[in-house]
This record gives C-alpha cells, structure tokens and sequence, in this order.
C-alpha cells in the first residue's frame, strides 16, 4: 500500500509553529480569523496540516459523513476514540479536538470528566467539545478543572436534534437568542476556551462575539465571528443533493471520485489494467528453473 507523505507532512514541517489556546485568543484579539475543519481520517488531516488549518475538529458528525447514520448520536466513545488518535498522528501542529459523543457526559460530571480524560490521555488530543448551555456548566468547569480545555457548543445543538424539532436554525426569537447570549455568558465563565455556534443569525452572532473574551468560532453564526468551522464533506462536495444554507462547497470530490472508479473498472473489463509497468519482472533463468521443477 501506498504511504503518501507530502513535503510538508509531520515528519518534515518543523517551520508550522504548534496551534495552543494563546496562540487562539491573539487572533481573537488582533481580529485575525481563526481557521477550523472537521477531520476524522489520516489521509484528510495530513493534508489539513499541510494547509495550516488550526483547529481540526474530530467532530461526531463523523456519524453521518463516515458511518452512513441520519444523526450523531449513534455514535459511540470507541469510535471517537479510533477517529481522535488518527487524526492526531497526522496533525501534530495542529489544535486538534475530540466531540464527546451523545451519552458520554449527559449523566454526571464523573462521566463527563472520565471521558474528556480518555480523548486527551489516549487519543492525545489538545481539547474536547461537548454541546449544552447552562446545564453543560457543571461539566465544562470540572473538565476544565482537571486540565482539560472545554469547547461549549450552543445553538443547533445535533445531539439535542429531537429536542430542537430538527436540523433548524436557532435563535431567531428575542428569547432564545438572549437564552443563547447568556449561556454563552455562563459557559465562558465556567472556563470553556471557545465555544462553537451553530446556525444563528448573524447579528446573534456578532454580539456574542463582542461579548466574549474567548474565541467564539462560527459555523453558519454569520462573519463577525472569530473564526469559521464547516465540515469537510460538505466543502468538498462527497454528497451531491441537500447542503445546509451556511455550507460553502469548493470542490465537487463526488465527481472527481465517480470518473476514476468508472475508469478502473473499465480498465480492468477491458484488460488494460494491469499492464508491464505495474509488473514485477522475473529473471528468464529463474523462471525456466520453476517450470521445469515442477515438469518433474
Ligand atoms: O460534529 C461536528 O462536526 C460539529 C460541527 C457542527 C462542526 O460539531
């Protein structure tokens, strides 16, 4: 099998300096924006590193990009935990977080910190995210307590889907918005580093973002955000069909994908694969001696 290692991969790329929590909240405060990606795979983060992303998310939205589920909540710490440790290997610069799963910190504090534990100590990733407001506080401070760093997640919150009604915007009502705006309040003051908002209005976007003094990360909370996340599925155009409003797509991988497995195919019905130059040669002497032993 093929190991690609581009110039810049990790063995070689001392010059990317490493991505920390200072590093985020500088280009919080220079108004620089912060770059973040799902990943879940080597292959997708070598290459995510490669470009200087900083925050690579291993989101459990890998439930549905990778695993085929209609939610994330199938979606279980075993498999975070293989996804965490790939894309660690790839992407030693990079600030990588692991998503806590559905049902891997919901129960109690104790759960939630045993858990975030498992993602940092044997995943080796630099931080972890769990979605919830006011009631995710308790969690966030004891993680934070034990060395973790915390990142909120509030808005459309996947894991409460049920909940919500469905994959639908958030906070475009006077009260959920302040209910957004507060609990962005109270999970900073529990010690998250950053919290991701998801599908909000813009406007809601801004001001919270005004309000923080941690780095409040948009995906589909509009541009006065510090930084933008999206998943990479969706930029790079895996699923033709449904894209979420606030999905940007800068390839259409589909396709590219669909035309080489179409020309593999051929080629093999065809008889044009394989051919010499995937060969290996054997010496015309060592072959003459194997037809002959076995003549005998
Ligand atoms: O799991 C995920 O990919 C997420 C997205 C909202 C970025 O949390």
């Amino acid at each position: 099998m093929s190991m690609w290692k581009s110039e810049n991969s990790q063995n070689d790329a001392p010059k990317r300096k490493k991505v920390t929590i200072p590093v985020l909240n500088q280009k919080k405060l220079n108004g620089e924006a912060i770059t973040m990606i799902t990943g879940y795979d080597y292959p997708m983060a070598l290459i995510e590193e490669e470009v200087g992303i900083d925050i690579i998310l291993v989101g459990d939205s890998l439930g549905m990009t990778v695993y085929g589920y209609d939610s994330t909540l199938p979606v279980t710490m075993d498999v975070m935990a293989v996804h965490s440790k790939a894309v660690r290997k790839a992407a030693p610069k990079a600030f990588v977080i692991g998503d806590m799963p559905y049902m891997s910190y919901q129960i109690s504090v104790e759960q939630a910190v045993t858990n975030a534990g498992r993602l940092m100590q044997e995943c080796g990733v630099d931080g972890v995210k769990l979605e919830g407001g006011v009631e995710m506080a308790d969690k966030i401070k004891a993680i934070t307590k034990a060395g973790i760093p915390a990142m909120g997640h509030l808005g459309l919150t996947p894991q409460s889907v049920s909940q919500l009604g469905g994959f639908k915007a958030q906070g475009r009502d006077a009260g959920n918005a302040l209910k957004l705006i507060e609990d962005a309040k109270i999970l900073e003051e529990a010690g998250a580093f950053a919290i991701l908002m998801e599908a909000i209005p813009s406007e809601v976007g801004k001001i919270i973002t005004e309000r923080a003094n941690i780095p409040i990360i948009s995906i589909g909370a509009g541009p006065h955000c510090d930084g933008q996340v999206l998943v990479v599925h969706d930029i790079l155009g895996f699923f033709p069909g449904h894209k979420a409003k606030f999905v940007k797509q800068y390839a259409q991988v589909h396709e590219v994908i669909r035309k080489a497995l179409t020309e593999y195919k051929k080629d093999i019905e065809e008889g044009k694969f394989p051919s010499d130059e995937h060969d290996y040669p054997i010496d015309e002497d060592v072959l003459a001696e194997i037809k002959a032993a076995l003549e005998k």
